[in-house]
This record gives C-alpha cells, structure tokens and sequence, in this order.
C-alpha cells in the first residue's frame, strides 16, 4: 500500500509537470523538419504576431516583455516567470498562453486579432524543447559551406540541384523532366534579351550536338551585340549603353527605371 501511494505521488508530480499539447498541434509536430531555427522557422512567427505587444516598440509593449531579447524572453519576468525556458515547455509561460483556450490568458491576445495555427505552435513548442537555440541576425552570421555526399545524388552534378533535390524529398516532389532546347533557348534568350530568338538560332541550336551548348548559348547571349573588345574599351570612364551588350542593357534598364523613379 505504501510503494502504491509513493508511486501514485511521483505519477502526480510527473502529471502536473507536463504541458497538455492538444491532438492537432501534435500532428503538426510531426510535419516538422528535424531541427527548428531560430532564423528560418521561430523569428518571423515572433515578429508576425509578438512583437507588435513584446518588441522593439516601447510604446506599446506590454508586460515588459520582449520577444526580440534573448537576455528577456529567457529572464525572470515581473509576474515571476519565464516566457522561455529552454529545453522545458511545461516551465516556460509562452508554451501555455499559446496553448490556452481562455481568452484571457492566450496569446497572441485576441483583442489583436491576431493567432497562431497548430503548424506555428507546434514550432515554437519543438524549438523550445529542442533547446531554444537564440541566432543572431542572419546577415551576421557568416556563412559555411555545406558539404553534400555528392555520390547520394547520382545524375545530379550541379549543387545547386543537390539542394534543390534535398528540400524536394522532404516535400515529397521531385524534379519536373528537363525543358525541350526549344523551350531552353527560347527562355534564355527572352531572359538575357529581353527578344525571342530567331528561327535560325532555334535552329542552330537545336542542331547543335555539343554537350556544352547551352553554356556558349548563354555566353553568346551575354555579349550579344557588343564584342569583347568593345566592353573592355568602353570601361576607360566613356561607358555608354550603346557599347553595353543587349544583356547588360536588358537588366540595367531596371535599374534606371528605378533611379529615375527615385529622383
Ligand atoms: C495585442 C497585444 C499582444 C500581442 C500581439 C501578444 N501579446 Fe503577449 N501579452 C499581452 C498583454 C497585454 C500581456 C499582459 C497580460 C497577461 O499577462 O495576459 C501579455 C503577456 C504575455 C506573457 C506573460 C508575461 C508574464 O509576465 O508572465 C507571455 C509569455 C506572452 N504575452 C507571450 C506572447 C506571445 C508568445 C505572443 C505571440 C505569439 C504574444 N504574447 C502576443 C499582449 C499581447
């Protein structure tokens, strides 16, 4: 009778120490990718629908609390919690106000009309079980090369599809089958141009057995109208659009439009 009550005690203990995570927000949990980010999955939910009451804006911050603080979201708060604490849904504040079905206690506070879907919660749940991994701005984080098993992508030589091919599977897609040459060339040529392709470059194109021709394909096209010569001579200080090639004309011309539309 005694281990019975000691168990019955520890069971309560363990009960009232976990978070009741609601059936739809545990199926958006298994949709997620295995790790969460800070930048990529968490920031822009906080920015969306927390920081118009827990931001930068000291006006209309409410509770003290910011969102865009590591050293806040994860501090002791006047009310005496914590709105994060990492590693732990049940001990950090956030988890139950989203959670909450009482108006008075959810978040975001439905006066703002905003909220959050089962998918966005469940982010936030996972992130702080996870650890709650604070990131700084991307733009200050510096870059790394990632190394892709390049023998796991058999047929793809490009990286770039490497990627592309990694975020597909996690989809569920795959790759769309290769455009005809007539679709390349007629698709490059509107890109770099700005003008379709005459039936003759379709032609010599489309004839052309060289497994690179698309690589020349594009080069051509990029110094159409202007030879080499001509571009590097016109970069003594007396650069004008009629010695720029059709390319360079086709996307400064954005450019200038904007300019002009600046002044
Ligand atoms: C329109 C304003 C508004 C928005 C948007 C909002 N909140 Fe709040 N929040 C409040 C107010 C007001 C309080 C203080 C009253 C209370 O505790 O309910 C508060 C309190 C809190 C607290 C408790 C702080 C403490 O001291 O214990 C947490 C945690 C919190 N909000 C999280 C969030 C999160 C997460 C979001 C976004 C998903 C969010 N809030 C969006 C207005 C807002």
């Amino acid at each position: 009778m005694k281990s019975f009550i000691t168990i019955y005690f520890f069971f309560l203990i363990f009960a009232s120490c976990t978070i009741e995570v609601p059936p739809e927000v545990i199926a958006a949990q298994e949709e997620l990718p295995e790790v969460i980010d800070f930048n990529y999955h968490v920031k822009p939910i906080l920015s969306d629908r927390c920081y118009s009451c827990h931001g930068p804006d000291e006006n209309s911050r409410k509770a003290g609390l910011r969102l865009d603080i590591e050293s806040i979201a994860f501090s002791k708060l006047n009310s005496g919690k914590r709105a994060i604490t990492p590693g732990t849904t049940y001990s950090s504040e956030l988890a139950h106000r989203i959670l909450s079905t009482d108006p008075a206690v959810i978040m975001p506070n439905p006066d703002s009309n905003l909220t959050l879907n089962s998918r966005e919660k469940a982010i936030l749940l996972k992130w702080i079980d996870q650890g709650a991994e604070w990131k700084d701005h991307w733009s200050f984080i510096p870059p790394k090369k990632k190394d892709l098993d390049s023998k796991a992508f058999p047929g793809l030589t490009n990286p770039i599809d490497q990627f592309v091919k990694l975020k597909l599977d996690e989809k569920g897609l795959g790759f769309s089958s290769p455009a005809s040459k007539e679709t390349l060339i007629r698709r490059i040529t509107f890109d770099l141009t700005g003008l379709p392709p005459s039936l003759e470059e379709i032609n010599s194109f489309v004839e052309n057995p060289d497994e690179n021709a698309y690589e020349k394909l594009i080069d051509r096209l990029l110094f159409h109208g202007c030879s080499r010569r001509k571009i590097d001579s016109g970069l003594d200080g007396s650069l004008s659009l009629c010695r720029l090639p059709w390319s360079s004309r086709r996307w400064s011309k954005n450019h200038v439009a904007l300019a002009r539309l600046g002044d």
